[in-house]
């Protein structure tokens, strides 16, 4: 059986997948707790990485190397960058990009890694297409896109920096750990899909938004992540 790797950055972005695992056994590395087990007749290590790209990085490389992990999935909230995007809908990636890297003045456009010949990472289009049917079966409610997140280690809070990124790199959503994880990945040639739920705009009003409406979303990304494990091939 395959085994998925499920991230998500914060223990109540995983906890809710945690309680419905079988089986279930703890590993420790890098200061993270890997929990391996069965979840929905799956092989999955599900492991909250910690905030930031770094931590982001260094979990997915650890999923890839100590379990094997054959696809990385990572479940999420993000502030959205579209208007079209509202609090508790669904971002499902289509690439990502590192909003904070800036070799500009290498003559590198604003977001690419210097040398490295991709300017996005690209998410698996076969999970892609999973994920927003799961997400039309498990969230009726609610809108989701498909679209570019936009990663950086900031908590995007202000009108003029969301401004910037928008113009920048036309993303759907931001959030601090998906192109971290994106780029690991593609690294190791590993599938991956993140799934972020919008928490708030990113804008003036993102920090008292975030405490209101983190819960229901994560609730959202967590209902569809646990649908698509169910979906997907042992
Ligand atoms: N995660 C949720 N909202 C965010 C924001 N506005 N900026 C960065 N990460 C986020």
């Amino acid at each position: 059986m395959r085994c998925i790797g499920v991230i998500g950055a914060m223990e109540a972005e995983v906890s809710g997948l945690k309680e419905k695992m079988q089986d279930v056994q703890v590993t420790r590395k890098a200061s993270m707790e890997f929990y391996e087990g069965i979840l929905a007749d799956k092989k999955v290590v599900v492991v909250k990485s910690g905030i930031g790209k770094v931590n982001a990085g260094i979990c997915t490389q650890i999923l890839i190397d100590l379990f094997g992990a054959e696809v990385i999935i990572n479940t999420g909230i993000a502030g959205s960058l579209n208007n079209a995007v509202n609090i508790g809908d669904i971002v499902i990636s289509t690439d990502l990009v590192q909003h904070d890297m800036d070799a500009v003045g290498f003559g590198y456009p604003k977001g690419q890694i210097p040398q490295m010949e991709e300017f996005s990472f690209r998410a698996d289009e076969a999970l892609r297409r999973i994920a927003v049917q799961a997400c039309r079966e498990v969230n009726p409610e609610i809108e989701v896109f498909e679209g570019r997140i936009a990663s950086g280690d900031q908590f995007v809070s202000s009108q003029a920096i969301k401004d910037a990124i928008v113009k920048e790199f036309g993303a759907y959503a931001t959030e601090m750990e998906g192109a971290a994880i994106g780029q690991a990945a593609y690294l190791n040639g590993v599938p991956f899909l993140i799934i972020r739920a919008i928490s708030d705009k990113a804008d003036g009003s993102a920090t008292v938004d975030y405490s209101t409406f983190e819960a229901a979303a994560i609730e959202h990304s967590i209902r569809l992540t646990y649908r698509m494990i169910q979906d997907l091939q042992a």
